[in-house]
């Protein structure tokens, strides 16, 4: 009967449902797109209820393409797009403002003045990340700063903040009438709120950054039974039993289970996360500390990061803003028609640069041009431009750890790009390899969930589902690849001071 779980992947694009058999394959799924609202340079907001409302009806869509219920459910994953925000009142169910996306930098003012003099690393020690627009608190700060009355409502206990795997979770568990207000220790690891030793709230950062703690959702494992689905929804009775932020859940959906092993998924942005064990590493390289994965008691899993923010959505750029190519997939047909990148850099500092420089005052640039250059060009420039962010990562992940990465796993959209998985092998030196299930991210809240409700064994039956599928080995010859990767830092150095 309950031969399967769900998993509801809520992503920065669109929202997905997929339902996993018991050997980790998926049966079927829904996806919906939601608008991306960017009403100036710099900022970007989603419609938290559009989220919710494509939420239910990508889950009908996944259940019904099975002809499936929710008898036939098992257990409910949520994974999601991390640091987005959204606000919303107790009672009424109601956001009182657009979520503000991980991707928007309004909050520089706010960062600006939390480092003052101390510095933009000021709560690394105690949260593993260095102040920067990309992550939640802030953003709820702004919130609180910008919308009328929002800061007293809050005051008064009214209002309450989460990341959308919040949002989702306390509207499927019934919304004002008995949601339950939960996170994981992954997502609340990415609104410098949380200490990153005890995975508690750090009270004395919420009161540094206007956030009253009453409205802050309470920090769980990632796989336990946080409640049941509402009895009028879609899922009733259905256990919530996981929530992982995308990456992290990528990262358990690879079996990245050893110290030392490694995911880079291409995305929006990418994100390259290294099981570091469990005790918190800090980087010296421009990498952040963050959860991997709490797995119900056993002791949390750390990993160093590496996001970049803009790879995927570079390409989206190149289709919709530019109408270069009218599809995303065409991206790579335009790149194979020219033999190299003709001289041409594409540095898409969209949102500044995170890591590893995390410069707020860079914007994108276009380098290297000349009368030769074409469409080709700057369209092999625009994929190679994420194998490039993708190598400094890693050189950043070396430097650390103090071991050179042997391999690199790899999932999300752009892996089905022969031409950058090569070109990314070529750059690293190191083989890439493709795993059989592509939808890592929810599979690893498939997993998560199911381990929670005893429908997997534990990690052992992530690992022994785990295959692989495609292996891209390095064939650049050194030199040239030296003399690529350089021009590429020189050009990096380009989108430096552009905005004060
Ligand atoms: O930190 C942002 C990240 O979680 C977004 O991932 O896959 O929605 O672009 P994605």
């Amino acid at each position: 009967m309950t031969d399967y779980v769900l998993a509801i992947d809520q992503g920065t694009t669109s929202t997905r449902a997929i339902v996993f058999d018991h050997s980790g394959s998926v049966v079927s799924s829904g996806q919906e797109e939601h608008e991306q609202i960017l009403p100036r340079a710099g900022w970007v907001e989603h419609d938290p209820e559009e989220i919710w409302r494509n939420t239910r009806d990508v889950v009908a869509l996944a259940l019904t393409r099975a002809n499936l219920n929710h008898r036939n459910i098992a257990a409910v994953g949520i994974t999601n797009q991390r640091e987005t925000t959204v606000v919303w009142d107790r009672t009424t169910g109601e956001p009182v403002y657009n979520a503000i996306v991980w991707q928007d930098t309004r909050t520089q003012k706010i960062v600006d003045a939390l480092a003052g003099s101390q510095g933009r690393d000021r709560y690394r020690e105690r949260t593993g990340l260095p102040l920067a627009t990309y992550f939640a608190g802030p953003k709820a700060r702004w919130i609180l700063d910008n919308v009328d009355g929002a800061r007293e409502r809050a005051e008064a206990g009214d209002l309450l903040v989460g990341t959308t795997d919040s949002w989702l979770l306390w509207n499927m568990t019934g919304g004002p009438d008995g949601g339950v207000h939960v996170t994981d220790v992954t997502n609340a690891s990415r609104t410098m709120l949380m200490n990153i030793d005890t995975l508690t709230w750090n009270e004395d950062i919420a009161a540094e950054m206007g956030i009253p703690l009453s409205m802050l959702p309470e920090i769980r494992s990632s796989a336990e039974v946080y409640g049941k689905g509402r009895e009028r929804g879609m899922l009733p009775g259905v256990p919530i039993a996981s929530i992982l932020g995308d990456q992290q859940a990528a990262t358990f959906g690879q079996a990245c289970f050893e110290v030392g092993t490694a995911k880079n998924t291409y995305g929006t942005g990418n994100f390259l996360l290294l099981n570091t064990g469990t005790e918190p590493v800090m980087s010296r390289n421009g990498l952040i500390t963050t959860v991997g994965y709490k797995i119900g008691d056993a002791p949390q899993t750390y990993c160093l990061e590496g996001s970049i923010a803009v790879t995927g959505s570079l390409v989206q750029w190149l289709r919709d803003n530019l109408g270069m190519i009218s599809s995303a997939s065409e991206v790579e047909a335009l790149a194979a028609s020219v033999p190299d990148n003709g001289g041409a850099y594409v540095v898409p500092a969209f949102s500044g640069l995170f890591a590893p420089y995390w410069r707020p005052d860079a914007r994108g640039a276009v380098v290297g041009l000349t009368r030769f250059v074409n469409r080709g060009h700057i369209a092999r420039a625009v994929l190679e431009a994420t194998a490039f962010q993708s190598r400094e990562v890693v050189d950043a992940m070396n430097a650390d750890s103090g071991v050179d990465l042997t391999e690199l796993r790899v999932d999300g959209g752009m892996v089905a790009n022969d031409l950058l998985m090569q070109f990314q092998a070529d750059m690293l030196g190191v083989p890439v390899v493709r795993p059989a299930v592509a939808e890592t991210t929810a599979l690893g809240a498939a997993y998560a969930a199911g381990i929670a409700v005893g429908f997997w064994s534990g990690q052992e039956a992530v690992a022994d589902n785990w295959s692989e599928d495609r292996r891209w080995e390095p064939g650049m010859d050194p030199a040239e690849r030296d003399r690529l990767y350089r021009s590429w830092k020189k050009a990096v150095t380009r989108t430096f001071d552009w905005v004060d």
